[in-house]
């Protein structure tokens, strides 16, 4: 079987961890480019993984010729760089968000379904073992019927005053649209269901336009309560999720190295599921070669990017609002 040709555009802190990945998976993909405007960056990178760079992405694009691309640039770019390469009929593993509204991501889905190429938002949790298994446990019935989900993504990220992140020309909002994606798809992704009502609560600490604070209320439609929290400027890091149902309960805790945590009803003594193949990039890339391989259609397609990216709108409406949304 041939290799399929990728490349990364954007070779930051994230790019880097697409390069990873892939070399990971060197027996499905070979890497042939990369672009970054910081060429000094790009070349090291390129050096390291034995590719080539450049500081122009369409210059890449024509030189190298990959089958699939990673975009990993700030939000602002990811419409335009995909458009570009929808036009080539590549396939693309676009990172988080998927862009800053709604309609951009939907401009994003449609000229990707207009091309040949496979599209893939890079929602990482989707291959995080732990989640995978809250997902089955819920699937399952064990934990009963789900009524409450608690999540915190807390950190003390240091540089989001002092680049994009904070700029909302550029990331299209705070805290929220960037980490609470991974919530809002975490939460509709384990229990298999969409989310129906949000409002939002934020708050700012730093010297910046956006938030860097922020907290969800949601509600699925299937009547789980939802508290989603992130926050960029509390120094304890905190990542997890705690699943509340009528016959148990289970914990989502990143800090651990094992996975699933739960107890039940009739069992009541905490039971730690194993928790093999950890790296959820490498999945995430195993996932999308794959796709692109057989032709077909990823399990993170354009469809979950737009159902996320409305929770988040909605979340931020109902700042401005003052009230809960209905979606
Ligand atoms: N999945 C995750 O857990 C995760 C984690 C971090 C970031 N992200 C997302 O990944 C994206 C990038 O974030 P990051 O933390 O890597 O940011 P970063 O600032 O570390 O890296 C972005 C890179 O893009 C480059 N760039 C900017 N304009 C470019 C252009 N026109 N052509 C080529 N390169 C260009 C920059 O020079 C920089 O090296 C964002 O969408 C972010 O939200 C996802």
């Amino acid at each position: 079987m041939s290799k399929i040709r990728v490349a990364v555009i954007g070779v930051g802190g994230i790019g880097s961890t697409h390069l990873r990945a892939y070399a990971a998976c060197s027996d499905q993909s070979e890497i042939v480019g990369l672009a970054d405007i910081d060429i000094l960056n790009a070349q090291k990178k390129a050096a390291e993984y034995g590719c080539q760079a450049f500081r122009n992405y369409e210059q890449m694009l024509e030189e190298t010729c990959p089958q699939a691309v990673s975009i990993c640039t700030p939000p602002n770019l990811h419409l335009p760089i995909i458009q570009n390469i929808a036009a080539r009929n590549l396939s693309v593993l676009c990172e988080k968000p998927p862009a800053r509204t709604v309609t951009e991501t939907e401009d994003i889905v449609q000229a990707m379904a207009d091309s040949k190429g496979i599209l893939q938002f890079a929602f990482c949790h989707r291959f995080h073992k732990s989640v995978i298994q809250a997902r089955e446990m819920i699937t399952n019935g064990r934990l009963g019927k789900i009524v409450q989900v608690y999540n915190r993504f807390g950190f003390r990220f240091d540089r989001a005053g002092r680049s994009w992140f904070t700029d909302r020309e550029v990331a299209g909002g705070g805290v929220l649209i960037d980490t609470l994606v991974h919530s809002v798809d975490i939460f509709r992704f384990i229990l298999g269901e969409e989310i129906s009502h949000v409002s939002a609560s934020v708050s700012t600490s730093l010297q910046v336009q956006v938030e860097d604070s922020a907290s969800i209320l949601v509600t699925s439609t299937g009547g789980t309560a939802g508290s989603l929290n992130g926050s960029w400027v509390t120094p304890v890091s905190e990542a997890e999720f705690r699943i509340y149902g009528t016959e148990g309960e289970a914990i989502i805790d990143y800090a651990q190295s094992g996975g699933l945590r739960y107890r039940l009803a009739n069992a009541p003594e905490w039971t730690q599921l194993p928790f093999d193949r950890p790296d959820r990039f490498v999945l995430q890339a195993e996932h999308f070669l794959n796709c692109v391989t057989d032709g077909q259609s990823s399990s993170v397609g354009g469809s979950e990017g737009i159902a996320v990216m409305k929770v988040i709108e909605a979340a931020y409406q109902s700042l401005q609002n003052a009230a809960s949304i209905r979606l």
